[in-house]
C-alpha cells in the first residue's frame, strides 16, 4: 500500500448529493450544487469529502442501484462537471471520495439484462442464479435468508424456477466477487474514477461480497415469521479478505488514494485489521455501526420514547474496543451517523438543547481518536424529519418495506409513524437548509422530498452565520483547534484514556500525552455533577458561558461540554 496518511488531519465531510444544493432548479441536488458550496465547506474546515453515489442510477435506492458506472447521473450532471468539482476541489485543498456500490448493481445494468435474456453469456456468470423449491405447487425460494430490506433475499424471475440473490432491493441483484472476470469489471470502473483525479472511495456494502456458497438455510428463526436476516451469511466472510487484497494489488496500491469500506455491525476490531493494519491491509479504514445505535432506538418499535436513552457505557464500550485495537496499527474514520441513520441531534442531543446538544456532540467526536467525519446539515443542528403520514416515506424502497411489514404485523399507522420519524433514515435525507427563502434555498424548483420547516425558525445556514455563538461558528472554531498541529498531535498520539468511566450521565476523555487534552461532555437534558483532580491549565472551548467549579467539583448543564487543557 502506497505510503502515505494524509487523512491524519483531515476534515469529512459527507454530502448526501440528492438533498445537498440545487444548481439547476429541477429540485434534486446535483454536482453544479456541491461545486457552488465549495466555499463554504472550505469556510467550515472540510478537507475531505465522500459523495455519495452520482452514478447512472433509475434511483430505486438512492443511486446505489447502479445502471452505468461509467456515466453520471443526468439528475446530478455530466462527467464534465465531475472533473470540475474534483478540479476546483483540489485547488481548494479538498480530497474527494467517491462512494462506490461493489456488492450489487441495477438490474437495469446491462450486465443483468443480459444475463436474463440470454442464460448462456458470461454475464450470467456475473450474478448469483439459483432454482427455487418445489413442493407440490408451490415455488419456494432457494433457501430462508431475508435481505436487509424486510423481504427474502431472492426474487424469482417469471416463468421458471430460477431466482437471483439480492441483499438490497429486488431492483439491486447481488454480483458475484468469486468471478475474476465479475472484479476485474470493478477494478477498471476504480481505475477510471482514480485517473479521472478522485482521492479515493468510500466503498459501499463491501462487506457483503462474498456469500456462503453452501447456500444452506440460516438456523436463526425470524421471530414474526417468514425469511430471517442472518449476517453470517453474507458478511465479512474468508473470502471477503482475499477479494480486496486483489482490489488493492491491482488498483488502490497502485495510486495515493484513501479507501474506505463499509464493514457494517457485525466486523470485529480485532478482525478488521486484516483490512486495514498499515502492515498489509488492504484498505485504509472501514466503517463500522458500532456507536450509532447506542440508545436502544434500533429496531424499538416496541419502545417509549422514555426508553429510548444513550447508554454511555456501551458508547465508551465500543468507541474504546475500536481505539485499543486499532490505534497504533491503523486508522479509523469517527462519525455520529450518516444517511442510513437518524440525525444525531434527534438520536443523542435534544431539539430542546438544540445548541447546546449539537456543540456537545460534535466536540466529543471531534477529539477522539480518528478521522472525523461530519454528516452534511449537523453543523446547523439539522434534527430528524417529523413527517405526519406514512406517505412521507415513500421515496425509501427500505422505509417501505418496513412499513409494510409492520402493517402485515398488526402495528397501527399511528406507531409505524412514530417509530419511522425516531429511526428511518429518512430523517438524515432532508434537503440541507441553506437560508430562510422559500425551500430552504435548496432549489428553485419543487423539492424531491419534504423539507424540515424548522428553516424558517432559524435552522439554516444564513441565520448560523450571522450568529457568533451558532453551531455553525463553534464547529468551524472547533475545527481549527483539531487541525493546530499540536492538539491534532495530542489527539493522534495519545494516549486516550476514559475520566470517571463509571459516570452514567457524563462522557469525558484524556489524551494523556506532553499536551493533555480533555474533554468533559454532559449528555443530559438536566444538570449533573462531575468530580475530577485536574488542574485547568485553558479552557479551549466550551459551549456554555462561565465555568462553575466548587471544590473539584464541576457543575455541567444540560448538554454542557469543555475542551481542556490541563495539567
Ligand atoms: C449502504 C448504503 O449506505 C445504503 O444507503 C444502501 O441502501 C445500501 N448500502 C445498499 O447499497
Amino acid at each position: 500500500m502506497a505510503n502515505n496518511d494524509w487523512w491524519k488531519s483531515s476534515i469529512g465531510y459527507i454530502i448526501y448529493p440528492e438533498s445537498f444544493c440545487d444548481s439547476n432548479g429541477d429540485g434534486v441536488g446535483d454536482l453544479g450544487g456541491i461545486i457552488e458550496k465549495l466555499d463554504y465547506l472550505s469556510a467550515l474546515g472540510a478537507n475531505l469529502l465522500w459523495i455519495g453515489p452520482i452514478f447512472d442510477s433509475p434511483m430505486d435506492d438512492n443511486g446505489y442501484d447502479v445502471r452505468d458506472f461509467y456515466k453520471i447521473n443526468p439528475l446530478y450532471g455530466t462527467v464534465d462537471d465531475l472533473k470540475t468539482l474534483l478540479h476546483k476541489a483540489h485547488e481548494k485543498g479538498i480530497k474527494v471520495l467517491l462512494d462506490l456500490p461493489i456488492n450489487h448493481t441495477s438490474d437495469e445494468h446491462a450486465w443483468f439484462k443480459k444475463a436474463l435474456e440470454d442464460p448462456s453469456s458470461p454475464e450470467r456468470g456475473y450474478y448469483y442464479f439459483l432454482k427455487g423449491k418445489r413442493e407440490g405447487d408451490r415455488l419456494l425460494p432457494p433457501n430462508n435468508w431475508a435481505g436487509f430490506f424486510s423481504t427474502s433475499a431472492w426474487e424469482n424471475i417469471p416463468g421458471t424456477d430460477d431466482f437471483y440473490l439480492h441483499l438490497f432491493t429486488k431492483k439491486m441483484p447481488d454480483v458475484r466477487w468469486d468471478n475474476p472476470e465479475l472484479r476485474e469489471k470493478f477494478y477498471e470502473i476504480a481505475r477510471y474514477y482514480l485517473d479521472l483525479g478522485a482521492d479515493g472511495f468510500r466503498i459501499d456494502a463491501m462487506a457483503h461480497i462474498a456469500k456462503d456458497t453452501s447456500w444452506s438455510d440460516s438456523a436463526l428463526v425470524n421471530p414474526n415469521g417468514g425469511p430471517v436476516l442472518d449476517p453470517s451469511k453474507f458478511s465479512n466472510r474468508a473470502e471477503m479478505f482475499g477479494y480486496l487484497n486483489e482490489f488493492n494489488e491491482k488498483v488502490f496500491s497502485k495510486y495515493a488514494c484513501l479507501t474506505i469500506g463499509e464493514a457494517g455491525g457485525s466486523i470485529q476490531p480485532k478482525e478488521s485489521l486484516k483490512l486495514v493494519a498499515h502492515e498489509g491491509g488492504p484498505l485504509n479504514m472501514v466503517f463500522n455501526f458500532d456507536t450509532v445505535w447506542n440508545n436502544g432506538n434500533f429496531d424499538s418499535i416496541d419502545k417509549k420514547d422514555e426508553d429510548i436513552w444513550t447508554d454511555l457505557f456501551q458508547l465508551r464500550f465500543n468507541f474504546m474496543h475500536w481505539y485499543e485495537a486499532l490505534h497504533d496499527k491503523a486508522d479509523m474514520p469517527l462519525y455520529w451517523c450518516n444517511h442510513d441513520h437518524p440525525r444525531v441531534l434527534s438520536q443523542y442531543g435534544s431539539t430542546a438543547y438544540r445548541n447546546e446538544s449539537a456543540k456537545m456532540l460534535f466536540q466529543t467526536l471531534l477529539f477522539m481518536y480518528g478521522t472525523p467525519f461530519i454528516y452534511n446539515g449537523d453543523e446547523i443542528g439539522m434534527s430528524n424529519a417529523n413527517y405526519a403520514s406514512l406517505d412521507d416515506f415513500s421515496f425509501d424502497r427500505c422505509a417501505v418495506n418496513a412499513i409494510e411489514d409492520f402493517k402485515k404485523r398488526g402495528y397501527d399507522e399511528q406507531t409505524i409513524i412514530h417509530y419511522m420519524n425516531r429511526t428511518s433514515r429518512i430523517n438524515a435525507r432532508t434537503p440541507m437548509q441553506w437560508d430562510r427563502s422559500e425551500n430552504a434555498g435548496f432549489t428553485k424548483g419543487k423539492p424531491h422530498i419534504k423539507i424540515n420547516d424548522n428553516y424558517l425558525q432559524g435552522v439554516n445556514v444564513m441565520d448560523e452565520m450571522c450568529d457568533p455563538y451558532s453551531i455553525l461558528n463553534f464547529f468551524q472554531y472547533a475545527i481549527g483547534l483539531r487541525k493546530n498541529p499540536i492538539y491534532n498531535d495530542a489527539v493522534n498520539n495519545g494516549p486516550l484514556q476514559w475520566v470517571d468511566p463509571n459516570h452514567p450521565d457524563v462522557l469525558a476523555y484524556l489524551h494523556d500525552g506532553a499536551t493533555k487534552l480533555m474533554v468533559i461532555s454532559n449528555f443530559r437534558p438536566y444538570t449533573v455533577y462531575f468530580t475530577f483532580y485536574y488542574d485547568i491549565k485553558d479552557v479551549l472551548l466550551h459551549n456554555y458561558e462561565g465555568v462553575i467549579l466548587n471544590d473539584h467539583v464541576i457543575t455541567l448543564r444540560p448538554y454542557e461540554s469543555f475542551l481542556l487543557l490541563v495539567r
